[in-house]
């Protein structure tokens, strides 16, 4: 009796594994057996656009650009710079310039009224800048960013990666704005970060599942 409940259980388990090898790979949520406070912060953190005006705490910046640095770079290169602006006066000219460009040039990929915010209001807004001669220094910027935005997430920080308003702070229209940034004549400007309060918690956009696929 015990001998042929064992050959049905062995010819279940051989089914199922003789199935799984044709079967998609599919995302299995583990049973988490202990709050995980990175994977709490990896999956909490979403863009923020719509912030507090209050200015985030010098601690609080300081541990986030602490992290920043400690992500891993190619040979340990370190080929980034990293720009914090708070100042009220360098954002609010920027946002000016910002949407006259996008007003009066017909390349800019959106027009925008004069009541936008290209910072959405956030206090703090971080430039990456990679050194042009390094040819990992876009993948260390963008790990030095998660970095950033992780940590600041862990806080309940929010924050946001702009992608436009960099590509026009590197073009002829941004050149005042950049002087101002001290950058080496061959760094670039890669990744632009809003930080702040937030005032929103938006909910998670989909994600496609289908974009894993594993090779056995
Ligand atoms: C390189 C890059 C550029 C981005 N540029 C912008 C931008 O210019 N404006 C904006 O509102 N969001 C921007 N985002 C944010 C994305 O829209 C956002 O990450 C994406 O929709 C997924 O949403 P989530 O971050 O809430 O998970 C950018 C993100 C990345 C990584």
């Amino acid at each position: 009796m015990n001998n042929i409940k064992l050959v049905y259980i062995v010819s279940i388990l051989l089914f199922i594994s003789c199935r799984s090898e044709n079967v998609k790979h599919e995302i299995t949520t583990l049973p988490t057996p202990k709050k995980n406070a990175t994977i709490e912060s990896i999956m909490n953190r979403r863009s923020v656009r719509s912030y507090k005006s209050e200015q985030i705490k010098q601690a609080e910046l300081d541990k986030i650009l602490e992290c920043g640095i400690n992500a891993p770079s190619a040979k340990n290169l370190q080929p980034w710079a990293i720009r914090v602006i708070q100042s009220e006066d360098m954002i609010n000219k920027l946002n000016i310039d910002y949407i006259n460009y996008t007003q009066n040039n017909s390349s800019a990929t959106s027009t925008h009224t004069s009541d936008y915010n290209i910072l959405f209001g956030a206090p703090t807004f971080i430039l990456i800048a990679g050194d042009t001669n390094n040819a990992y220094a876009q993948n260390d910027c963008g790990m030095l960013a998660q970095n950033m935005l992780l940590a600041a997430e862990s806080m309940d920080i929010g924050t946001c990666v702009l992608g436009g308003i960099v590509r026009f702070i590197n073009g002829p229209q941004g050149n005042d704005f950049r002087a101002k940034l001290d950058l080496p004549d061959n760094y670039q400007l890669f990744i632009g970060i809003v930080m702040g309060y937030k005032n929103e918690y938006p909910s998670a956009k989909p994600r496609e599942n289908t974009k894993i696929k594993i090779i056995s």
